[in-house]
């Protein structure tokens, strides 16, 4: 090894480490095209048939970012804030409706929580279409899926059809496979709101250790102690726009203080 190489322990934080994930510009609007009922009355009427309708969302807009190894981002930001868009983009499942999204690290072990899972399997099964499809070759998969199995604590349930799952057993399927991948970048999404303490307390030792070996991390949670504890870098998002990015402290604060007034100019809308 050469004298000039260092290892990511000694980086200081003032010197620039490369990038792992550059965003620019984002946008993604979802196209819903739905057949319009007509009104009972109408129906009666002319036995109309329903109208073809579109409905159009931006669940984001123009969103530019860059995200540098050994950061450990947080996402926030209320329902429908995009926060799942944006992971489904970065993970490469949902293509940029303009703009461009680019990942440094095989994409094929980018992981988003439970996408893909299919529910006719059990979840041994969708352990090892996980591994797979993490880019693990199939020996590996082998070594590795009653490791992992074991991990989620499901006993028997294991075994059967994930549709038998409640969202948390899923849940922790999800997680399992997404952190014991080796992933070059670990994504979850609101993984801890689910689940038991015990288990959470577990999720969470088991992210601290990743975020040693990951070389980004993307978390997105409704906890924001979490967040604070986990995160040395968080972004929030409201309704498709990026509204702040920076410490914890700080982001979560504003966040906090806009969820308030929010919550006292109308107290009907979800936060
Ligand atoms: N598959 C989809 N088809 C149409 N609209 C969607 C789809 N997924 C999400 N949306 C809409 O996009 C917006 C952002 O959703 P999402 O990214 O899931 O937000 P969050 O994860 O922050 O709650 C919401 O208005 C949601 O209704
Ligand atoms: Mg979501």
């Amino acid at each position: 090894m050469s004298s000039l190489s260092v290892s990511p322990e000694t980086t200081s934080a003032t010197e620039v480490s490369p990038l792992a994930v550059k965003v620019e510009d984002l946008s993604i609007t979802y196209r819903t095209t739905f057949e319009r009922k007509p009104t009972l009355k109408q129906a009666l009427v002319r036995f109309g048939r329903g109208q073809r309708a579109v409905r159009e969302v931006h669940a984001l807009k123009h969103v530019s970012f860059e995200i540098r190894t050994g950061t450990a981002l947080g996402i926030i930001g209320s329902n429908g804030a995009g926060k799942s868009t944006l992971m489904r983009a970065l993970a490469g499942i949902l293509p940029p409706t303009s703009g461009s999204v680019e990942v440094w690290g095989k994409a094929s072990t980018l992981l988003a929580l439970g996408v893909g899972f299919n529910k006719d399997l059990s979840g041994r099964e969708n352990i090892i279409l996980g591994g797979l499809a993490s880019g693990l070759s199939r020996r590996e998969v082998e070594e590795r899926a009653d490791d992992v199995a074991e991990w989620t604590e499901l006993g028997d349930f294991i075994d059967m059809p994930m549709r038998t799952y409640s969202s948390g057993m899923s849940a922790r399927v999800g997680f399992s496979v997404a952190v014991h991948m080796k992933p070059d970048i670990l994504m979850i999404d609101e993984a801890l709101s689910t689940g038991d303490a015990k288990f959470r307390e577990k999720a969470n030792a088991k992210m601290a250790e990743l975020r040693q070996s990951a070389r980004a991390m993307f978390l997105v949670s409704h906890g924001l102690g979490n967040i604070k504890e986990m995160c040395n870098d968080v972004l929030w998002l409201n309704q498709g726009q990026l509204m702040m990015r920076g410490e914890p402290e700080e982001v979560v604060d504003e966040y906090m203080k806009f969820v308030k007034v929010k919550q006292t100019a109308s107290t009907d809308e979800d936060i």
